[in-house]
């Protein structure tokens, strides 16, 4: 493979890796999740996880800016885990990651594959080949051309991947697998799909990731993405509102709103005008959605990242959409092992999404 020229671990598309714990670096804390096989087929157990905070812009936009911290943090992350397994698989953000699909004639040997497909990445590659880590897979037959096969192409530059692998190294964790967010995403999006009815078949659902800085919006259908959207919104802002309205330092306003014991007008003031314009803005999503593709309703929203677990946020936006509307939980369909806090597991669920979809990538899907 050409990711073997490379002294980096590059596997965005792969499908399988021995025994190896998922690590999301994001920009407010480092999550955890390891998973191991049940003895019931296709489910999993979930042995640990844990979320450790970053300090305030140690990574910021998918940047890691201050390594020694997500390095610190990681290693506290994973102590606190418990666990014995040191390789890991981590993920690159979308803006990082080109990805692209193109044809080749079907029936080259390995080595010619590589090539071509370097000379084709060229073309779409903004940077020099060197400068980056390119995979593919092939996808099968092209749909309109049975002498070709459909191939999916997915690079990033040295320095993005290198930066992950180094925190992780000063960590002294090994990465084995380097996934992209939005595919480890919807590899855990697998296990809420089987919690809808009939899987939501034919249907459109909204996987709404409302993190700290980012909502993001990725409309899938039959587990496809279809359409994406990143907004400039998240639970920063709503620690931000509390800090001014109440005078608060950063660290007591962010305490208030997860544990509870602000002023009494807090939810009429602050919580409330929030969770709306969180509602309005899924709204908008939504409609954008329909006015740029060929799909007119969307069947379920399923909110993700650690700001779904606001109060009554679920309510707020199925009244706004009128559409059904549940908060993700990848491992409602998992054994929990005894570990496992089970309370504290429905509030921290809906932001392990992405770790708990590299944790899967321990495992043959098929
Ligand atoms: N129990 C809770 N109640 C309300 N908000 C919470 C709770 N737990 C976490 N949050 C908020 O969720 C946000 C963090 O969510 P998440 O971990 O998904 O973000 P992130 O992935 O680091 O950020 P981003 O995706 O924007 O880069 C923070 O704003 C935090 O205050
Ligand atoms: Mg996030």
């Amino acid at each position: 493979m050409i990711k073997d020229k490379l002294n980096i671990p590059l596997d965005f598309l792969y499908t399988k890796t021995p025994s190896l714990i998922g690590v999301d670096i994001c920009s407010s804390s480092i999550k955890i999740v390891e998973l191991s096989e049940s003895t019931k087929k296709n489910s999993y157990v979930l042995e640990r996880y844990a979320i450790e905070p970053l300090p305030i812009n140690a990574v910021s936009d998918g940047n890691v800016n201050d390594m020694e911290a997500a390095s610190e943090c990681m290693r506290r992350a994973w102590k606190r885990m418990g666990t014995r397994i040191k390789k890991i698989s981590l993920a690159l953000p979308a803006a990082a990651v080109i990805s692209k699909k193109i044809f080749l004639p079907s029936g080259l040997n390995e080595k010619d594959m590589e090539h071509q497909v370097e000379a084709e990445a060229n073309q779409y590659i903004p940077f020099a080949i060197d400068e980056v880590n390119l995979d593919f897979q092939v996808l099968g037959p092209a749909p309109s051309n049975s002498a070709e096969v459909e191939i999916l192409l997915a690079a990033s530059r040295n320095v993005n991947v290198e930066d992950r692998v180094a925190v992780a190294e000063v960590a002294g964790l090994k990465v084995v697998v380097m996934d992209v967010e939005h595919y480890a995403a919807e590899m855990a999006f697998e296990q809420i799909r089987m919690q809808l009815p009939g899987g939501a078949l034919d249907q459109c659902v909204a996987l709404v990731d409302i993190g700290a800085h980012v909502m993001n919006v990725n409309i899938l259908h039959n587990g496809q993405s279809v359409y994406m959207r990143d907004q400039q919104m998240g639970g920063e802002q709503l620690t931000q509102h509390i800090q001014s309205t109440f005078g608060l330092s950063t660290e007591e306003a962010e305490t208030g709103k997860i544990n509870g014991g602000l002023p009494e007008n807090y939810e009429s003031d602050v919580l409330i005008p929030f969770r709306e314009s969180l509602a309005d803005e899924v709204y908008r999503a939504m409609q954008l959605f329909f006015t740029s593709t060929q799909f007119n309703e969307i069947s379920y929203i399923v909110l993700a990242g650690g700001s779904a677990a606001l109060p009554n946020l679920g309510d707020a936006v199925a009244t706004r959409t009128q559409v059904k509307t549940l908060i993700a939980n990848p491992f409602a369909q998992m054994t929990l092992s005894e570990r496992i806090k089970k309370r504290q597991l429905q509030i921290d669920a809906p932001a392990l999404m992405i770790a708990c979809g590299l944790a899967m990538r321990r495992f043959d899907p098929s």
